[in-house]
């Protein structure tokens, strides 16, 4: 990280299509090339489509990061662009499958998160995550993932500034209309930054159809919007964010968002 401790993020908001994972893979990787982002965040399960019938069909698409043309791709261009990069992906693992977000860097992968809560139907098919929450350290800029519904938990955003985040990063399919304003109030909460990348599109299927609600956004520590993308349209957006920020919890003289917490007197 620079002496100033800028730096940029960035988001790519698009509509992947269902199924077809090297033309998803081509798209990502076309934004790629272009971006000026240090730090570019890609939604959730951007290479196979969100929308899976059964486990038989996730089970047909998903893929071990270890053995995938789309993760060896992204790795490559970390590092001849020197960036990093948080992917969802349809997270295969022995029997298991995972909604999974990938951080990925020129030293290979970073870290894995699995969602921790499930959505809906996503109940039927993947497996809930089974690591703990984690924060990244990338030359001194600290990483939390979330997926998507996690954002409707307090405890996710809360759990990773505690443990020192300076950036959610949050790939997301999002298709209720509550969770951006709500990411306002966990970056004022915790005094972070956000980067919440949606997808758009509509997705038909024999369950019905999914209508994704886009308007991905970049917030910063007081839930003040940096950028937020329209809700139908592919948006590529990054924006410079002065980490030094996120490091400062005082919202008064007297007050410091974390170190006022009264943990004994909550809920175990
Ligand atoms: C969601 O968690 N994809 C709504």
């Amino acid at each position: 990280m620079n002496k100033s401790h800028t730096i940029r993020v960035g988001y790519y908001q698009f509509a992947p299509e269902f199924g077809c994972i090297s033309k998803n893979r081509t798209e990502v990787m076309n934004y790629l090339e272009n971006t000026d982002a240090d730090i570019a965040v890609l939604p959730e399960l951007p290479f196979t489509g969100y929308g899976f019938s059964n486990r038989e069909e996730l089970l047909s698409l998903a893929e071990d990061p270890d053995d995938s043309g789309a993760v060896s791709d992204l790795l490559a261009l970390c590092v001849r662009r020197s960036i990093h990069i948080v992917t969802g992906f349809a997270e295969r693992s022995g029997d298991k499958c995972f909604n999974s977000s990938l951080l990925l860097g020129p030293s290979g992968i970073c870290g894995t998160y699995r969602k921790l809560h499930l959505f809906d139907r996503e109940k039927l098919y993947f497996d809930p995550g089974n690591l703990p929450l984690k924060v990244i350290d990338i030359g001194g800029i600290r990483i939390g993932m979330m997926v998507c519904f996690d954002w409707i938990f307090p405890e996710v955003a809360r759990t990773l500034a505690m443990q020192g985040a300076d950036i959610l990063c949050h790939p997301a399919n999002l298709v209720l209309t509550y969770c951006q304003q709500t990411m306002l109030s966990r970056c004022i909460e915790n005094m972070v930054y956000s980067v919440t990348a949606n997808r758009t599109g509509c997705e038909k299927h024999s369950f019905g159809d999914l209508d994704f609600t886009g308007t991905s956004q970049i917030v910063a520590p007081g839930g003040v919007i940096i950028h937020r993308a329209g809700s139908r349209k592919s948006e590529a957006y990054s924006a410079e964010i002065n980490i030094d920020r996120a490091r400062e919890k005082t919202i008064t003289k007297r007050n410091d968002v974390l170190a006022d917490r009264r943990p004994e007197y909550y809920l175990r």
